[in-house]
């Protein structure tokens, strides 16, 4: 992503600056420390200006397309956002694990009364609840679906941070 939306010497300038255990070069088979996520992002919010919870979002947007090219069938088996957050932790999280034996993944809970509103609980180590919304947002646009987020930061338990999204899909206005 940065170097299709930023450039190529953006991405060989943040993985100079970051002190990576494996110098940039990262397979889609392998398991790398989460903290050299943290440092890329970081050095690129120093390059580019552009906040880190921004950075995050915009990468979690960017993946959720690329989930849906590279694995169509975790996200085919869905029609339309609600079920798809709904198969998250119990279905498409655990496909994750067998695939990535050692994948590091956060829990999420969810309550959803109607079809109009879903709460959806983030709960991870990794703080990464800018990436989770970001993914969030990639699904809606997916969908084509009209929904809103909001947001809620919750107190942390122990070493865990906790997010609530309220998502809330427009009512269409029959005429
Ligand atoms: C909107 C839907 C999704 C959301 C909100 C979501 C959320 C997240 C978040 C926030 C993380 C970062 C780890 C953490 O915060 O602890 C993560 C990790 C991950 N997710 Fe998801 N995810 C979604 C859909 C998917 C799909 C469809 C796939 C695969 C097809 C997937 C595969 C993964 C993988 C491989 C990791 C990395 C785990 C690791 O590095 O150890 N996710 N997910």
């Amino acid at each position: 992503m940065v170097e299709s939306q930023f450039s190529v010497e953006t991405a060989d300038a943040i993985i100079q600056s970051s002190s990576l255990s494996t110098h940039g070069a990262y397979t889609s088979v392998g398991t790398y420390p989460h903290q050299e996520m943290v440092d890329l992002v970081s050095n690129l919010s120093v390059k580019t200006g552009i906040a880190v919870p921004d950075l995050l979002q915009h990468f979690g947007r960017h993946l959720f397309g690329r989930f849906v090219e590279i694995h169509p069938g975790m996200t085919n088996a869905f029609s339309d956002v609600f079920s798809l957050l709904s198969a998250l932790e119990n279905t498409i999280h655990v496909d994750v694990n067998k695939l990535y034996r050692d994948a590091e993944l956060p829990t999420f809970s969810y309550e959803q009364d109607n079809q109009q509103k879903m709460v959806f609980i983030y709960r991870s180590r990794r703080r990464m609840a800018d990436f989770a919304q970001g993914l969030i947002d990639g699904c809606i646009a997916h969908f084509k679906e009209n929904i809103s987020i909001q947001r809620e930061e919750l107190p942390p338990q122990g070493e865990e941070a906790l997010t609530r999204f309220t998502l809330v899909r427009a009512v269409d206005v029959k005429h």
